[in-house]
């Protein structure tokens, strides 16, 4: 029996506008809100966020975004501080591979944004993965090890803390980790976060995503390591969504 809360996370990505947000976020609502055992978090686009904060307000599901930059303020254009979200969500994904990716976005920065989350009584959901070359090579345990420490540089609010453990070959792929996969590399981060915090290291969540769907969840979260799961395209419809978290509740 786990001790630690299995949590859902929705990633919508770049998906939605407005209107089909909020008809989305509506509907999961119905669906999933009676369900307590469970914590739900959903991430839509920055744009949805006010609007869908008024349809989760008093719900048990909460709101997420989807990136932050780490500066207070200033000439940093088209960007989102952590003082802009503050108030309006409860948790932000940071180093997300895409991100990592497609913006270049370094550990270090990751890093940078996890400190400034944290001063903001914000809680960061901190992904890491390795690539399939990475994989191949049989080095994916000491990347995973690496990228994590790094992405938490001065870093020390623990019980903020989600780590998020996705392989970007199975992000989008339809082609998940195994569940002895996943466990493996769940370990592999709680040992780090062990190692920097022996305290507090058995508390903190890690989840895994890539892939993730109603058909793969629960045999992903009976492995002792995982607490949950970070969800992309299964997120995008309320029923799948829903029923994933169904099927983590009764884990
Ligand atoms: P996927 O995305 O569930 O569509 O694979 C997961 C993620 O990138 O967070």
């Amino acid at each position: 029996m786990k001790h630690r809360k299995t949590v859902i996370v929705g990633n919508w990505k770049m998906n939605t506008d407005v209107q089909s947000g909020i008809n989305l976020a509506k509907q999961i609502l119905d669906l999933s809100n009676n369900i307590t055992n469970v914590e739900k978090i959903i991430c839509p686009p920055f744009v949805s966020l006010t609007s869908i904060a008024k349809v989760l307000k008093g719900s048990s599901i909460q709101l997420g975004a989807q990136n932050v930059n780490p500066n207070e303020n200033g000439a940093f254009t088209g960007e989102v501080s952590t003082a802009m979200l503050h108030g309006l969500v409860s948790h932000v994904v940071i180093g997300h591979s895409e991100r990592r990716m497609f913006n270049d976005e370094s550990s270090d920065q990751v890093a940078a944004k996890a400190v400034s989350l944290s001063k903001a009584g914000m809680n960061p959901i901190l992904c890491v993965g390795e690539d399939l070359s990475i994989r191949k090579s049989g080095k994916a345990v000491n990347f995973i090890a690496k990228q994590l420490e790094a992405s938490l540089k001065g870093f020390s609010n623990w019980n903020s803390l989600i780590i998020a453990y996705e392989p970007i070959w199975a992000i989008g792929t339809g082609e998940a980790a195994t569940s002895a996969q996943a466990q493996e590399m769940a370990a592999v981060c709680r040992n780090i976060i062990c190692n920097l915090t022996p305290d507090l290291g058995n508390s903190v969540r890690v989840l895994y995503g890539g892939s993730v769907n109603s058909k793969n969840v629960a045999k992903l979260l009976e492995q002792p390591d995982i607490d949950g799961a970070l969800v992309g395209g299964a997120s995008l419809n309320a029923q799948e969504f829903s029923n994933l978290i169904k099927l983590a509740s009764s884990k």
